[in-house]
Order: structure tokens, then C-alpha cells, then sequence
């Protein structure tokens, strides 16, 4: 097994409650005491600058201007530090900010320098601390290109109103303030955000002023999170927004023009809310909302704190989609309580987050409909790891990946989702689910609001479950999941009965029946997607056009089979579909769906300038995230 490397000289040293009772002399060093130590001890990151041993930031007070015009937001992010008693500076992690001045808040200069920049870390900032400086206050202003950050115009959005929306996971919470940018690294947060007059500011916290209080500047919403959170989790959207209650602790937001689509898809989020307590514990933080944004999220779902944030393209009508919210719920444990302590170990959130949401849809929805799920997981892992990871030998197919020199967003694979699910369910297979789910509880609890290992799991694991019965040891075989590639031959199989029936229909299909008299009545959308990725690659166009004739495919709704539809169309040139392809291209920025269709078109040697003509037109409303992925599929020329 592996060694962490663990920054300090042991695990559990003295802790010094550094900085407070200012009053006090230090204490004298003792030439055989171990030196004191912040806690927790974190594991080397190699995608901080952070020094979070000798001053480590406790909690954030943020103070921004949106300023729609400059694209840019603008104050001051005051920081509270604990430091050791040699302390001499606090370094943070910037990228792209410019630096105005660093005081303390009595108004006295602190002396600061920002260092080169790196390859995707951005630069240091490092603050002199005179001795006694425990608030460090950085007036600072965004980068109208800051990657966290998109800034909306009023065409891209349903409301007509401007809208912007944050996205820190992995690093980018840096290119929007000054922070100690590493999982490890948890910290209350309170916030002030100034909006022009007419839009609404959420956050990843507590809002203390539902309508903001009017001022000159425009309105001022106020927020609090009292539950200490790594910097990735800081989040902030400002639009036109309106707010549905679904349930006691739930609801949703979204421009006026799509919560109650929103509220209506999401009506089942307490039931999943309660579910969820039901397996691992009370959930921690108060309520759980959900924000719809607009079409051009990177992402299907991000766990911020108290409110996810979600891609409106799961918005199907007909809550087929609805295991996202499941997903992102889950992180309310697996991830946002207990949090991978560096990029390399992000498996710890997502693995765990894939098992829990395939046991919260299990609970709510049943099991044959959660074994439908489980299989397209497992089926889209093995997928990857043959056409995109290299194969079963490939050093990428290793759960805890050494990201170091590498954009940690590399690392977000089905990996680390998929194999990290199938690792949990074998661990279930072996052990029996009451007495896994008893671990697993007792695990949250054991580590909530505390950074976590691959091997601090695997010890974890060793001592609370696998002791005492080696079979189980050899039945599992731990090491080989988190430090070998491929899969292990120890994996739990899936099975779905549902599934069976759906490749019935596709050996029918493959001999010649008609598309419209298979029985595909009652089919959900997994049946359906199940159907069309077992369908032969290769198909003749006349094949395509009665699927098409019989499913209505290039008209679907749902982005998920749109999705499938749109891939089989470019692997034949089925150019029928190809104005419904370009459309879903153009009006949605999920980079899970551009990026295997800009991919499919590239490889064809009549797809790529299609792909680039798209392209070209639609880089400007995507994402940061999803452009540079794209850029890097095209080769487009860099811009930075
Ligand atoms: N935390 C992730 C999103 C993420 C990961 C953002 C890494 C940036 C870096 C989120 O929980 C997630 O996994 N979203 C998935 C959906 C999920 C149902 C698999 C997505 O966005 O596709
Ligand atoms: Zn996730």
C-alpha cells in the first residue's frame, strides 16, 4: 500500500488554538515537544500554493459588487486565519484577480506579492502577518474572463434578464477570490453581494435577506454558511430568478419563465431528502434547494451547499432525469461532509456519491428501476475505459490518480464515478447491505466536516468492517480497487430483467421487424437508451428513418436520448437528423453532451468542418469549461 504523504511530522500532534487569547506570551519552545500543528493535518496538494500548516484561512467574509457591465465583480474578501506562532505570511491562491490593496480591517497595509503564474494554478498571493494578525482584508476585482464565472448576456437566457453563475470544482474558486484553494481547507463563509436592482443573488449558503435591501448601488443580498466548507463550494448566481417550495426543507429556483417546469419535475426532492436521512444520517444543512440555470451550464449538477446547481436539459417533463438531483443530494454526505483531501483522492466524493444516489433512487423509485440505472453506469464505464482511457491496462483507469502537473479536471472520468460505484457495491455484495450500511454511517459521522483519503478509506475500512474476517479481504481485494487498473475480478455484477426484454426487441429490430410494432409501450427513457446503445453501430439509412418515423428520435425532448440519437446519426451520416444536431449543440452547453458529438463529428473525415462551422457559432455562449474541452477536441486556436 502507499504511503500518504502527510505534511508535519506525525498525525495527531499538539494543537495550538493559534492566534486566539492574543493576550498571552507564546508558549516557550520545549526542545523535545513535537512542533505544534494546525489541524486537521492535511496531505501535500500539488494544486495549491497554499501554506495552510503555518496560517490556514477558518472563515471568509466576502463583500462583491456585480457589475453586468465590466463583467467584472468587485470589493473585498475579508479572511480570518488560525496561525502557528512562527507564522510569518498567509499564501493564497489567485488566478487572474487583480490585487488593490491588502489591509488589516483597522485600515494598517499589509505588505503582499503575487508570484509567477503556473499552468492552471494561477499565482500565489503571499501577505506578510505581522505578529497578532489574525483578519487579512484583499480588495480585489475578477477578470472579466475569470473561468469560474459566466457572465450571460440577456439573449441567453429565458427571462431576457442578464445572469451570471459561478462554478468553482476543481480550481476555480481562485479566478473569483483570493482563497486557500484545496479541498482539505474548510471554512465558514458570510457574504454580501450588491445586484442591480431587478435581479436576485443566491448562494451555496443561508440567505439572511430574501428581497435584499435597496440601496443606491442597486439591491444587497446577505448570506451566511455556518457549516465549514472547502472553497470549491462557494457559490453564487445572480438573474431574474422566482422560487417554488416543493416541501418542508425544499424547492426550487429558476428564471420565472421555467420554475414551474422545474418545481414540477422536482416535485419528489423530499422524498429523496428523506430517503437519503434514512441511510446515512440527518442531513446537515438545513435546507436543500435546487437552482435551474440556463442552457449554457457545463455541467448536469453541481453539489453546492444548501442549493445544487443544475443544467435545465434534465427538465424532460416527465421526471426521467431526476437521478441528477439524487446524485447531487447524495453530496450532501459524500463530498460536501466528509470531502476528498486532494484532486488525486476525488473518487472518495464521486464513487460514493454514485453508490448513494443508486440507493436513494432505489428507495424512492424501486429496485428494478435502480438496476436500470446501475447498468447503464456499468455499460458506460466499460465504454470508456475501452474507447477513451486506453483500455483495461491503462494507468487512467486507477481510482486514485497522481494529478500533480496535470489540470485535476483530467481526473473526472467514469473512473472515478463509475468504478469508485461498482468498488462500494462489491464491498455490499461481500459484507451484506446492513451491515455496509451501518459502516457507512457510522464513516459519515466518524469524518463529517473532514477531508478524507484513499488510504485513510482504506485503513477506515480495514479496521471498522474487513477485521476480523480475512474471506471478505480476499472476496474485496481493497488495494487492487484503489491502485490497480482495470476492473478487478471481484466486481459485483449487474443485472436488470428490464433490460433483457429491451435486447429482445433489439435482436427483432436486427432481423427486420418494423420499429413501430415492437412493444415498446411503457418503455421509460432507460429502456430507451438501453435500446438505442445496443443497437448495431453501423445501420442502413432506411433502418434510421423507421426508427426515426416510429420514436420521433430528432424531435425527443429528452436530452438523454436525443443525446444517443444524435451520436448513431453521425456514426451513419443520417443527415436528416443534422439540423436537430446542430440545434442541440447551439442552445446547450452541457460539455457531457458536446463533447462526444464534436468528438464524433471530428473523426469523420466529412464531420470536421461541420464541427468547426458549429463550433464557431456557438463557442461564444458556452462555458469556459466546456470551451477549452471542445478546444482541445478541435484544435482550436488558444486564446489565453
Ligand atoms: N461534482 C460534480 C461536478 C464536477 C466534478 C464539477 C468535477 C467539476 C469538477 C457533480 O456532482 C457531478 O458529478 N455532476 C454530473 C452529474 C452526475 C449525475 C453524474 C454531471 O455534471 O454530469
Ligand atoms: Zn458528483
Amino acid at each position: 500500500m502507499r504511503k500518504p504523504i502527510w505534511r508535519g511530522a506525525g498525525l495527531w500532534l499538539v494543537v495550538v488554538a493559534a492566534c486566539s487569547g492574543r493576550a498571552e506570551a507564546p508558549p516557550e519552545p520545549d526542545a523535545g515537544a513535537p512542533a505544534p500543528v494546525l489541524e486537521p493535518v492535511l496531505p501535500e496538494d500539488p494544486h495549491s500554493f497554499a501554506n495552510p500548516d503555518e496560517a490556514r484561512v477558518r472563515h471568509v467574509d466576502l463583500r462583491l459588487a456585480v457589475d453586468f457591465e465590466r463583467r467584472t465583480l468587485a470589493g473585498a474578501a475579508t479572511l480570518r486565519l488560525d496561525r502557528v506562532p512562527g507564522a510569518r505570511d498567509l499564501v493564497l491562491d489567485t488566478r487572474g484577480l487583480e490585487i488593490r490593496g491588502v489591509v488589516t480591517p483597522g485600515g494598517d497595509s499589509l505588505r503582499w506579492s503575487l508570484g509567477e503564474p503556473v499552468a492552471h494554478l494561477g499565482r500565489p498571493l503571499r501577505i506578510g502577518l505581522p505578529a497578532g494578525v489574525e483578519l487579512v482584508e484583499v480588495h480585489y476585482r475578477t477578470a472579466p474572463d475569470a473561468a469560474a464565472v459566466q457572465w450571460l448576456d440577456p439573449v441567453q437566457t429565458s427571462s431576457g434578464s442578464p445572469f451570471l453563475f459561478t462554478q468553482g470544482q476543481a480550481i476555480l474558486t481562485r479566478t473569483w477570490m483570493p482563497t486557500q484553494d484545496s479541498p482539505g481547507i474548510r471554512q465558514t463563509y458570510s457574504a454580501t453581494i450588491t445586484v442591480p436592482e431587478g435581479l436576485t443573488a443566491v448562494m451555496s449558503a443561508e440567505m439572511l435577506t430574501p428581497e435584499g435591501e435597496p440601496t443606491n448601488a442597486g439591491r444587497v443580498f446577505a448570506f451566511e454558511l455556518d457549516r465549514p466548507v472547502p472553497p470549491y463550494l462557494i457559490a453564487l448566481a445572480v438573474g431574474d430568478l422566482a422560487f417554488r417550495s416543493v416541501g418542508p426543507r425544499t424547492g426550487v429556483y429558476a428564471e420565472p419563465g421555467v420554475v414551474e417546469a422545474a418545481a414540477h419535475e422536482f416535485a419528489e426532492m423530499e422524498d429523496m431528502l428523506e430517503a437519503a436521512e434514512a441511510l446515512y444520517g440527518p442531513y446537515r444543512w438545513g435546507r436543500y434547494d435546487v437552482l435551474v440555470l440556463p442552457p449554457s451550464f457545463p455541467f448536469g449538477g453541481m453539489e453546492n451547499p444548501r442549493l445544487t446547481f443544475a443544467t435545465p436539459t434534465i427538465l424532460a417533463g416527465d421526471r426521467s432525469l431526476v437521478s441528477l438531483i439524487a446524485h447531487e443530494l447524495a453530496h450532501s454526505w459524500s463530498g460536501n461532509l466528509v470531502t476528498n483531501a486532494t484532486w488525486s483522492d476525488f473518487w472518495l466524493n464521486e464513487g460514493f456519491t454514485v453508490y448513494f444516489e443508486n440507493r436513494i433512487m432505489e428507495a424512492v423509485y424501486g429496485p428494478d428501476y435502480a438496476a436500470m440505472l446501475e447498468f447503464l453506469g456499468r455499460e458506460g464505464l466499460k465504454a470508456e475505459i475501452e474507447d477513451q482511457l486506453g483500455g483495461y491496462e491503462s494507468p487512467e483507469t486507477i481510482l486514485h490518480l497522481d494529478l500533480a502537473d496535470r489540470d485535476p479536471d483530467e481526473g473526472m472520468t467514469a473512473i472515478a464515478y463509475d468504478k469508485g460505484a461498482a468498488f462500494l457495491r462489491t464491498i455490499e455484495t461481500v459484507v451484506g447491505r446492513e451491515r455496509f450500511d451501518r459502516f457507512l454511517r457510522q464513516y459519515f459521522d466518524a469524518h463529517a466536516f473532514q477531508p478524507m483519503t484513499t488510504d485513510r478509506f482504506l485503513a477506515y475500512l480495514d479496521e471498522h468492517l474487513l477485521a476480523g474476517n480475512p474471506e471478505w479481504r480476499e472476496a474485496i481485494q481493497p488495494e487492487e480497487w484503489a491502485y490497480q487498473p482495470g476492473l478487478p475480478s471481484t466486481i459485483a455484477p449487474v443485472e436488470s430483467r428490464a433490460f433483457e426484454t429491451v435486447e429482445g426487441q433489439v435482436a427483432a429490430f436486427v432481423e427486420g421487424a418494423d420499429p413501430g410494432e415492437l412493444p415498446t409501450a411503457g418503455w421509460s427513457t432507460h429502456e430507451w437508451l438501453h435500446f438505442l446503445q445496443s443497437l448495431p453501430r453501423e445501420l442502413p439509412e432506411d433502418r434510421l428513418r423507421a426508427l426515426d418515423a416510429a420514436f420521433g428520435l430528432t424531435e425527443s425532448r429528452n436530452s438523454e436520448v436525443l443525446f444517443e440519437w444524435l451520436r448513431l446519426a453521425i456514426a451513419n451520416r443520417y443527415e436528416a437528423a443534422f439540423a436537430g444536431l446542430e440545434d442541440f449543440l447551439v442552445r446547450q452547453g452541457r460539455r457531457k453532451f458536446l463533447r462526444p458529438l464534436y468528438q464524433d463529428l471530428a473523426r469523420t473525415d466529412w464531420g470536421e468542418a461541420m464541427a468547426l462551422r458549429i463550433y464557431r457559432r456557438a463557442r461564444p455562449t458556452y462555458h469556459a469549461i466546456s470551451r477549452s474541452s471542445i478546444d482541445e477536441v478541435l484544435d482550436w486556436p488558444r486564446d489565453d
